[in-house]
């Protein structure tokens, strides 16, 4: 087959989130069953083109010039294209919601008279767009391409999506259990006979502790307990926090209402209370919530000043130290569709204290509770998990990791060595993917 994924997002390049992990992970583990995947991006100005891109055509399209350019990145084939009229031009991947609907808008045209009239390669059998960004590709047209579409997540440009839902041969979101979660949404309802949710993966070679350039000593699920100390170690000397055979909380996150801000903040608290260190890296896309998040790192800096640290940004390094030097990760989120930091951690013996919700309840299966849900889904208990929305709700999860942390450290060992063991890759939810396609051609 040939696939073409119409994207906003491609780690590690162009990335605000999950989505740019998922269009790398997913596009090579397809390309890995021996079809011929490329990647669409916008020829965005903040990113750092280290990438030998080159310059093969130039195109007009509704009055406007577009560049075409072709690069590699991550082994995919990626073509970055660039609407001559300064529309990327404006130093972030997503600006505000208005100019971005039209200017996404604008390059899914683009896109799609690319793929008809100036690809060097034939039209694509499939289409895979992503999210609003690239939902018009699956209603504009092209040519004999048949589409599939992922949600990543509902609660951005909706309307765009529900057009996207009933225009695409195939539809898909992130997870299982955020499938149904969202069965009743307008956008889904009348469509739920195309609509799968297949789980994320990680891509392994990406998330290697055993080959990761950011960490201080290499480990593996053999050797982490003095990877993991390293880790921990290089991590408290970056935060400023002090050395102490103490647990490690930490979080890694865009701060906004999904991610359960308000628990986060709890739990910063809770964990320092019962004697352990917090760390989070995280970045406000919203002024208010910043604000918020910047009074917290003030107070702990005065009431626990070597034992708590926010980190405010974007900072692919920092989010590898953190996965491997901490003790828990902590993922309280109000929705989630998949979640991929939970995985990430696990892939670093990292142990995730997670609210049960979309693809965390798909990943997470809690020590106490869910030991025959497990089982059935071929898995084994990995973490924590809390179902509430409140302070006591996320206790309940956090506490007893802590106390497993502090009490049982045989135990702790174990469950390092077996969640890292845990495959989250993407080889079996891509062939669902490759599946899907087919399916498509076929209707
Ligand atoms: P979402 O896409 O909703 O943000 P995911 O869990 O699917 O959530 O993906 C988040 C991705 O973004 C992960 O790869 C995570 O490591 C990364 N990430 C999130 N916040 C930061 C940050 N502040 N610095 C570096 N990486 C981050
Ligand atoms: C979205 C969701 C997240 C998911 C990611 C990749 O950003 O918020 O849960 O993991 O997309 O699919």
């Amino acid at each position: 087959l040939r696939v073409v994924h119409v994207a906003a997002e491609m780690a590690p390049i162009a990335k605000e989130g999950g989505l740019g992990d998922v269009v790398t992970a997913l596009g090579r583990a397809v390309q890995e069953e021996g079809h011929e995947v490329e990647i669409v991006l916008p020829k965005y100005d903040c990113i750092n083109y280290d990438l030998d891109l080159k310059l093969v055509k130039e195109f007009w399209y509704n009055g406007v010039e577009i560049k075409v350019w072709k690069g590699i990145v991550e082994d995919l084939h990626t073509t970055f294209l660039e609407p001559c009229n300064g529309m990327f031009w404006v130093g972030r991947i997503y600006t505000e919601m208005n100019a971005d609907r039209h200017r996404f808008g604008v390059w899914c045209e683009a896109a799609l008279e690319y793929l008809r009239h100036h690809a060097e390669k034939r039209i694509p059998d499939i289409l895979h767009a992503h999210d609003w960004q690239s939902a018009p590709c699956t209603w504009l047209d092209c040519g004999t391409a048949r589409t599939a579409f992922t949600i990543h997540n509902l609660n951005y440009g909706a309307d765009l999506i529900e057009r996207a839902m009933g225009a695409t041969a195939v539809a898909t979101t992130v997870s299982p259990t955020y499938a149904q979660e969202v069965s009743g949404h307008p956008a889904v309802a009348p469509n739920h006979a195309k609509f799968h949710g297949i789980r994320n993966g990680i891509d392994p070679e990406i998330w290697d502790p055993a080959e990761d350039e950011f960490l201080p000593r290499s480990y593996s699920a053999d050797t982490f307990t003095e990877g993991k100390a390293a880790a921990k170690a290089e991590l408290r000397a970056k935060m400023n926090l002090c050395e102490a055979d103490v647990p490690l909380v930490g979080v890694v996150t865009r701060l906004t209402h999904q991610k359960g801000v308000h628990l986060i903040k709890h739990a910063a608290w809770r964990t320092l209370e019962r004697g352990g260190q917090f760390v989070l890296l995280g970045s406000a896309p919203d002024a208010r919530v910043q604000a918020e998040f910047n009074a917290l790192a003030a107070d702990l800096a005065r009431q626990y000043p070597d034992r708590a640290r926010l980190w405010f940004a974007y900072n692919e390094p920092l989010s590898h130290l953190i996965y491997a030097g901490a003790d828990m990760l902590l993922v309280p989120s109000m929705f989630e569709p998949c979640g991929l930091t939970q995985m990430i951690a696990m892939r670093y013996g990292t142990i995730p204290v997670v609210r049960k919700t979309g693809g965390l309840n798909d990943t997470v299966f809690d020590v106490d509770h869910d030991v025959e849900r497990a089982a059935a889904a071929g898995m084994a208990v990995n973490g924590f998990s809390f179902e509430g929305t409140d302070g006591p709700g996320i206790d309940y999860a956090l506490n007893r990791a802590l106390t497993a942390w502090y009490s049982e450290r045989a135990w702790w060992q174990e469950m390092t060595e077996r969640v890292m063991r845990m495959d989250w890759s993407w080889a079996k939810p891509a062939l669902e993917y490759i599946e899907l396609y087919y399916k498509a051609l076929r209707r």
